[in-house]
């Protein structure tokens, strides 16, 4: 389904930068897959049949230190355009026999660059502009044949040019702070010659069909959550095996306030009639006890799991379709191909055997692409842009051991934190905003009684894809607020206190 011609092969050599660079080349309209330095020579060469370019990627380590050699030469004599970024510049640097070692200066963050010899790399570009760069090491002496195309103060050689197709940069175009760097990436896949011929919300119909193939004439359940990847993933699966699709809504009663009916409203609305199976019992005691957050998650998954498992015999069915999405296959170390589900970003580990066909239509998207299929196939505002809600729910916002008591605390202090987030109009700017009962007790005085009581935090944040996020600043008197609905109307709770930490180095949820 995924192209197999003209696309762009990005080599990661475990920096944090390869998704980006992924992403990048997307949004210019070219099919990229990641390949991981450390799958090998085999895998690497598969993945390149028919590809236009390569990307050589940044990394975290120096050219010194690693074997990583081979995958340049290789890159190069593959004949295909070949750009090395940072890292990647310093590695094709150092094999085509150039000089690399110490930059004259380190140089990190904001740093301006210098075009010194036109190239259709800069096509369109200003001879001088502000980049972001990341490095101690630099490529000092440009290798035999080479040309040296831009310098900065710490690079003599920021950026060459070996023969007609070769490309290295030392600085990061691929980050928002570099100035023209989408630019200079659009020049490179020109030079490469890839054709621009990514639209994911044109694949509607393959993806149909790919998922009518992966299933045959069986019957198949979909798991879903309400968020945009299962709702996505059901949809196109109910167009390929209408009424042989069974969607299906777990109930671990974990779920914020009301979501199990907002859910199942709006996914009818879509034709995607859920069956809701009410587990939560089965949760809720298979997690008594358990304080550590891993293990929380790890239990939610197995149950997850069997309850799916049932569901699925029950209805016949022999295929799971998955709402996977493209970094969840990666950081899963799955090779595309190969059957992986996904961890960290459903229910924590659905058990490797259910005994059913996994089928991931979107194993292929990243989460904006996920998107814009969604708004091609007709899915309300309110699903792809409603906050992520962890799979394993308020399991993980309730530190230490989850009770009914603790639930119900949480559920009516976060429900309070929605209203009011959403009556201020505060939701839009927002990635998440809710509540964590925290393991803290306090002091506090209510109807002149001393109080012994719970502490309630309030966690709102600002992030664009989860990987970072700043604490959002919402007026205080909205933050007051919530606090005297908290302390007032949720029986138990003493105390509210906002999460003013940024991730790194907190997360997003507290467990
Ligand atoms: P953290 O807490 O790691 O969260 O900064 C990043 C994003 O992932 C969500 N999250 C989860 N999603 N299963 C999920 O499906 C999980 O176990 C899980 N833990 C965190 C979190 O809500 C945030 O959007």
């Amino acid at each position: 389904m995924r192209p197999r011609r003209g696309h762009i092969v990005v080599v990661d050599f475990g920096g944090q930068y390869a998704h980006l660079i992924a992403r990048r080349i997307r949004e210019l309209g070219r099919f990229s897959v990641i390949v991981s330095a450390a799958q090998g020579r085999e895998e690497l060469e598969r993945e390149a049949e028919g590809a236009s370019g390569i990307v050589l990627s940044g990394g975290p380590g120096s050219v010194w230190e690693e074997g990583h050699d081979w995958i340049a030469e290789w890159a190069v004599s593959s004949g295909k355009a070949v750009l090395g970024i940072c890292y990647g510049h310093q590695l094709l640097g150092k094999v085509l026999g150039g000089r690399v070692g110490r930059a004259l200066k380190p140089e990190f963050g904001p740093t301006p660059v210098r075009v010194v010899r036109e190239d259709s790399l800069f096509d369109g570009m200003p001879r001088e502009f502000t980049v972001w760069m990341s490095h101690n090491d630099a490529v000092l002496e440009p290798p035999p044949g080479a040309e040296v195309l831009a310098e900065s103060p710490g690079s003599p050689v920021a950026a060459m040019r070996w023969g007609d197709r070769v490309y290295g940069v030392q600085w990061h175009p691929e980050v928002y702070h570099s100035e023209w760097g989408m630019e200079l990436l659009d020049n490179w896949l020109g030079i490469a010659g890839a054709p621009r011929t990514w639209a994911p919300g044109d694949l509607v119909g393959e993806l149909v069909e790919y998922v009518r193939k992966e299933v045959g004439g069986s019957r198949a359940i979909a798991a879903v959550s309400g968020g945009v990847d299962s709702t996505v993933a059901a949809l196109i699966a109910k167009r390929a095996l209408g009424d042989r699709l069974m969607p299906v809504f777990i109930d671990h009663g974990l779920h914020p306030e009301g979501e199990v009916e907002r859910v199942t409203k709006l996914l009818r609305r879509i034709g995607l009639e859920p069956l809701v199976v009410d587990a939560s019992d089965k949760f809720l005691t298979s997690l008594k006890g358990v304080v550590d957050p891993e293990e929380k998650r790890r239990i939610v998954g197995r149950v997850y799991g069997e309850v799916l498992r049932d569901a699925a015999r029950e209805l016949g069915a022999e295929a799971l379709i998955q709402g996977t999405i493209y970094p969840d296959v990666i950081e899963s170390g799955g090779r595309p191909g190969a059957d992986v589900i996904k961890t960290h970003h459903n229910v924590g580990g659905l058990p490797r055997d259910l005994g059913l066909k996994v089928v991931e239509p979107l194993r292929w998207f990243y989460k904006d692409e996920v998107r814009a299929i969604a708004r091609v196939l007709g899915v309300p505002r309110e699903i792809y842009e409603k906050q992520p809600v962890p799979g394993p729910g308020l399991a993980v916002r309730v530190e230490g051991e989850v009770t009914r008591e603790k639930l119900k605390i949480v559920r009516m202090a976060d429900a309070i934190v929605r209203e009011e987030v959403e009556k201020a109009g505060l939701s839009g700017k927002l990635w998440q905003y809710f509540a964590v009962l925290t393991s803290s007790k306090a002091t506090g005085v209510k109807g002149d009684r001393r109080s012994y009581g719970y502490v309630i935090a309030v966690r709102m944040v600002e992030s664009v894809d989860a990987m970072t996020a700043r604490a959002a600043r919402p007026p205080w008197e909205v933050l007051e607020r919530i606090a005297w609905r908290i302390t007032s109307e949720v029986p138990g709770v003493v105390r509210v206190v906002y999460d003013v930490t940024s991730k790194p180095p907190a997360t997003i949820e507290w467990e």
